[in-house]
């Protein structure tokens, strides 16, 4: 492998380039929950915001929906889901979430795993509206996205983890909790129907084990190893995560379109 110097780098395309398929905080527990949820048909459009490597979406085209369209905004991630998904019907867009450029009314399906959680409050409420607005009414919009516990959390211990969290992974995340990622969804016309919690345990061993097995996960610890720079940063982030383990998790939200 390429040694890089991933200093200034994206904590989770540290990961990904490190060979980590699971992005997202909940692990794969949680994403088969949030997919179960959605109980995609062959009827369906679905629309995933940020696909990233497309772990979701290959889950998600497993079950055949009559069309899949992905939307991120990293260049380099659309260019390899069009080549990873090219035997499929699916549909990639490189852009932003938040004007996905697709009709009102046409969706079945919308989500999206951690995404939300990078963007500031009004950039949040910009991409919900926008899934709201591409949804049928009665359709489902679910997310995936880090949370904060317990709801009465005091304002400076939240922002002390959110400080914490963008100096370790270099993006500036702003997880919410329970009640703010639900009141964020009914702001904007949904109505949440189910909510899944798990721990926020992305770097600890036994979920490391879980999402990826236990080859994969001897093939990224050797690459984590080998590569100084990514160790530093991926050493930085686990100490951010342990710090704050008991105030963060990871949380789905399932919500219908009125
Ligand atoms: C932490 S990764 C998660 C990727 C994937 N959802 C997963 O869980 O594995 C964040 C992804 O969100 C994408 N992203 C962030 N903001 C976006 C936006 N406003 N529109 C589209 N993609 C976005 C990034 O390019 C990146 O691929």
């Amino acid at each position: 492998m390429k040694k890089e110097n991933f200093d200034k780098e994206h904590g989770h395309w540290i990961l990904a380039k490190m060979g980590k398929k699971v992005l997202r905080p909940g692990g794969r527990e949680l994403t088969k929950k949030l997919v179960s949820a959605l109980h995609v048909s062959g009827s369906d459009h679905v629309v995933e915001f940020a696909p990233g490597i497309g772990f979701t979406a290959s889950i998600v085209l497993s079950q055949s929906p009559a069309q899949y369209t992905g939307i991120d905004s990293n260049e380099e991630a659309i260019r390899s889901l069009r080549s990873k998904f090219r035997k499929s019907n699916a549909g990639f867009i490189s852009g932003n979430a938040a004007h996905s450029g697709l009709a009102d009314n046409s969706q079945d399906k919308v989500y999206g795993e951690a995404m939300l959680t990078m963007h500031a409050d009004h950039r949040k409420e910009e991409i919900v509206r926008e899934a709201h607005r591409i949804l049928k009414p009665g359709g489902l919009y679910a997310i995936h996205e880090l949370g904060i516990t317990p709801d009465d959390i005091g304002t400076e211990e939240k922002a002390v983890i959110q400080r914490d969290l963008a100096q370790s992974i270099r993006v500036n995340a702003r997880p919410l909790t329970k009640t703010e990622w639900t009141a964020l969804l009914e702001k904007q016309g949904f109505e949440v129907k189910h909510i899944y919690t798990n721990k926020m345990h992305l770097l600890h061993i036994g979920r490391m084990i879980q999402d990826e097995g236990f080859i994969r996960t001897l093939k990224i610890g050797y690459n984590i190893l080998a590569n100084p720079s990514a160790r530093r940063r991926i050493s930085e982030m686990r100490q951010t995560f342990k710090k704050h383990e008991k105030d963060m998790n990871a949380i789905v939200v399932i919500a219908q379109k009125k």
